[in-house]
């Protein structure tokens, strides 16, 4: 195992469950301190005994993403729990398809705040120490960023605007030497994509759509390309939108 994370710090969000949790895993055991938040708390712990028997160091807050002043003191804590600020990994999400007509605003006003609102209030809340440490934010958008989904309109709205926020901040923060990217995932087997159904009245062949060519990826296939763009090996990339998607958006 490299160690590019020795003596670094990152927040990861969503690391009580899939993909979140194996970027915190990875980048631990590439010697990071992990600042691990969820809204799961017992996924949170669950996660905290399997990094601490890894021997990772590894402190958790339970946080829900779309509270901005939570986040805000989230950022703070986590400068304080660990003396600096290198990475900042922004996973948290829900996703739900349903027919256009079925969305509501309830449910509108959710995915928006935990999907995309969540990264605009983490980002800007650790600019000014990712600034000091030189350091960089991986976001975790979607193939539902890059391509318009059937079925999937809020989330797509979302995921858009996550890469919006990855190329925005990409370029306002280059010469301060903070580096900003996502990755865009297609499908990957966690509980999110186990809990995906197709709604009732939708049209089989669109649906189908989302479907990647290759068979469907592992969280630990997208926390290894987090990593890399959170590492120095990915130096000279910004703004930069990495998709692992089987072939789906070909
Ligand atoms: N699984 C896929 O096919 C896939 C594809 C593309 C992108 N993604 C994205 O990857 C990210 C992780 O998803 P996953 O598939 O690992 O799902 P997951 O359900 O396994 O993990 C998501 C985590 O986010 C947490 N979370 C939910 N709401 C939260 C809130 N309000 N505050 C804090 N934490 C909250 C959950 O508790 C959970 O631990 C999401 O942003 C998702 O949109 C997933």
């Amino acid at each position: 195992m490299q160690t590019r994370f020795q003596g670094k710090a990152a927040i990861v969000t969503g690391a009580a469950s899939g993909i979140g949790r194996a970027t915190a895993l990875r980048l631990g055991e590439e010697g990071a301190h992990i600042f691990a938040c969820d809204v799961d708390t017992s996924g949170l712990e669950d996660f905290a005994t399997e990094a601490k028997g890894a021997g990772i160091r590894v402190d958790t807050l339970a946080l829900d993403v779309s509270d901005g002043e939570a986040c805000r003191d989230a950022v703070a804590q986590a400068v304080d729990t660990c003396g600096k600020l290198d990475v900042l990994c922004n996973i948290a999400g829900i996703s739900q398809l349903d027919l256009l007509e079925n969305y509501s605003d309830e449910l509108w006003n959710r995915m928006i705040g935990i999907n995309l609102s969540s990264v605009f209030f983490l980002s800007q809340a650790a600019m000014p120490h990712l600034i000091e440490t030189g350091g960089n934010i991986v976001n975790m958008a979607s193939t539902a960023g890059l391509q318009g989904q059937a079925y999937n309109a809020i989330y797509c709205a979302a995921k858009h605007g996550v890469v919006a926020l990855t190329k925005s901040n990409a370029q306002e923060f280059a010469r301060r030497g903070v580096r900003v990217n996502a990755v865009c995932p297609g499908g990957v087997l966690t509980p999110l994509l186990r809990a995906t159904k197709m709604p009732e009245g939708a049209d089989a062949e669109l649906f189908g759509r989302m479907m990647p060519l290759l068979s469907l990826g592992r969280p630990e296939e997208i926390a290894t390309a987090v990593a890399y763009l959170a590492s120095d090996d990915a130096r000279y990339i910004t703004g930069h939108t990495l998709t692992l998607d089987g072939g789906q958006t070909i």
